[in-house]
């Protein structure tokens, strides 16, 4: 199941995925967090101290390897220099699992210790300037849509994305790569206004959008949110003091997270698994392919001299039960 946290600059993102991160391992669920976000503080949100944070590879560093690796053998992709974000798996393309040993968790992913267990962990790398809002090779968010294009997840099994509601998603197709779109919002105009954008942009493509009200104190605040999201918000958190000391770098022992925010956290879930039966990977399959094109004929087709469109196996379903070359 994949999901993605976005939402305003500063609204909760980091934590909100952190939290959830924890969640699902403490019930012993496998998971892959991915932190796509501007500011890059999913590491230190799940424990991790500054030295250890600044370790973790970059995936925006490895798309070589990622490109060469999710290429596989297929006939469609001439080289991996002609490879963009958006060229969609085919005959021949090695796919990844969200539990398995590959080479590009090997260059990408570490384990991150949690109660309960352990989450794997990529990162795209800091963004500069130069990343914001573009639409071309190097965009840092591009690795992270190569590998969920490229992923057959199935039930119970979690990809957890920590990303911005930018127009980097949106240039892309990244934003239609989830099961589940958890918009964190503060109970501000800001915070509902990002909203809705994020809404219009979702409504052609389906996109299963919720609403997480964070920072939300009393009643006030809650009547401000439910006027203006109405029914697609699905929770709220409030202060957090268990948040507090792990900003400080003192995280309690996870269980010790207030009963209110550990009932929120389990609503997430629900929410999240109740989408497995209405998976459609036809559609899923078909948005990328969609995207694709969309790219190749605004930059991509111009910028590598090729017709990319050619890259599209159209007889291809990513689907579970697509078993990958060895
Ligand atoms: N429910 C909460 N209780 C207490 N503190 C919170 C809560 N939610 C967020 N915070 C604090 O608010 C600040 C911003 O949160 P966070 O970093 O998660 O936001 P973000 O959306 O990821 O921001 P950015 O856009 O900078 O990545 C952090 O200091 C975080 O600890
Ligand atoms: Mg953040």
């Amino acid at each position: 199941m994949k999901i993605a946290f976005v939402g305003k600059g500063g609204s909760g993102k980091t934590t909100l995925s952190s939290l959830f991160i924890r969640h699902l391992v403490a019930t012993g669920a496998p998971v892959l967090a991915i932190d796509a976000d501007i500011n890059q503080h999913l590491g230190a949100a799940l424990g991790l101290d500054d030295p250890e944070a600044a370790a973790l590879p970059a995936m925006g560093d490895r798309l070589p390897l990622i490109k060469s690796y999710l290429r596989g053998s297929n006939p469609r992709i001439a080289s991996t220099e002609t490879m963009i974000k958006t060229t969609p798996p085919g005959e021949g393309s090695r796919l990844l699992r969200v539990c398995e040993p590959n080479p590009v968790y090997d260059a990408c992913a570490r384990p991150v210790e949690l109660d309960g267990g352990a989450v794997r962990l990529m990162v795209t790398g800091p963004f500069t300037d130069a990343d914001l809002g573009v639409a071309c090779y190097h965009s840092k968010t591009g690795a992270v849509e190569l590998c969920l294009n490229h992923l057959v997840d199935g039930r119970d099994e979690y990809v957890v994305v920590d990303m911005t509601a930018g127009s980097d998603s949106f240039a892309s197709g990244m934003f239609t790569r989830f099961d589940m779109t958890f918009l964190v919002a503060e109970p501000t105009r800001k915070g509902v206004s990002v909203y809705r954008q994020y809404k219009e942009y979702a409504r052609d493509f389906g996109v299963e959008l919720k609403v997480v009200g964070n920072k939300v104190h009393g009643e006030e605040d809650l009547d401000f949110l439910r006027a203006e999201v109405g029914d697609d918000l699905l929770v709220t958190v409030g202060h957090s003091d268990w948040v507090r000391a792990m900003e400080k770098g003192r995280p309690p022992r996870f269980e010790l997270l207030e009963d209110a925010n550990h009932r929120a956290l389990h609503r997430l879930r629900e929410a999240v698994d109740a989408t497995y039966d209405g998976r459609d990977w036809q559609r899923y399959t078909r948005q990328m392919v969609h995207f694709h094109l969309k790219n190749a004929q605004s930059w991509a087709n111009e910028r590598t001299g090729a017709d990319l469109a050619a890259q599209v196996d159209p007889s291809f379903v990513l689907d579970e039960s697509v078993v990958a070359p060895a």
